[in-house]
């Protein structure tokens, strides 16, 4: 991906992660998609006062995805943690099975702090032996 398609993506998930809807774990979270046919949509996770029906940034950006039309993630962007010297986070259990539905092993997910790009992995080192739909053919 070229840097200016890279920060296209950045730009996205930063913009959504502002929008957060955080006031439980003060943690937001961005999450950018571009899609295989080449689309962009975003997400931010939504907290609720009945803390189990809260919502992943992920969920919300594959949500956005799907109501759009689009069938596949080419690649994904995660924006989490504070500012200063956060580290880096990956995508929870859940929203690795969330992504597998639309993503292919070497997918690039990128992860980022909210200052910029720290590590790129293959979504397949993320969710090794994964349940997915090829055991229900
Ligand atoms: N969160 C996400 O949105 N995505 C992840 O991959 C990790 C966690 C959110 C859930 C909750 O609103 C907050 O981060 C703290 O767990």
């Amino acid at each position: 991906m070229t840097d200016d398609r890279l920060d296209a993506l950045f730009a996205a998930a930063s913009a959504a992660r502002e929008n957060a809807h955080v006031p439980y774990s003060r943690f937001k979270v961005g999450v950018a998609i571009r899609t295989t046919d080449g689309r962009v949509f975003a997400g931010c996770n939504v907290e609720n006062a009945a803390y189990p029906q809260s919502q992943c940034a992920e969920a919300s950006a594959i949500g956005a995805m799907v109501t759009g039309g689009a069938t596949g993630i080419a690649e994904l962007l995660l924006i989490g943690g504070g500012d200063g010297d956060a580290q880096v986070i990956t995508p929870c259990g859940g929203c690795r099975q969330r992504i597998l539905e639309f993503a292919r092993p070497n997918t690039p997910v990128h992860l980022c702090t909210p200052s910029g790009l720290r590590q790129t992995v293959p979504f397949e080192s993320l969710l090794p032996m994964a349940f997915s739909s090829d055991a229900l053919r």
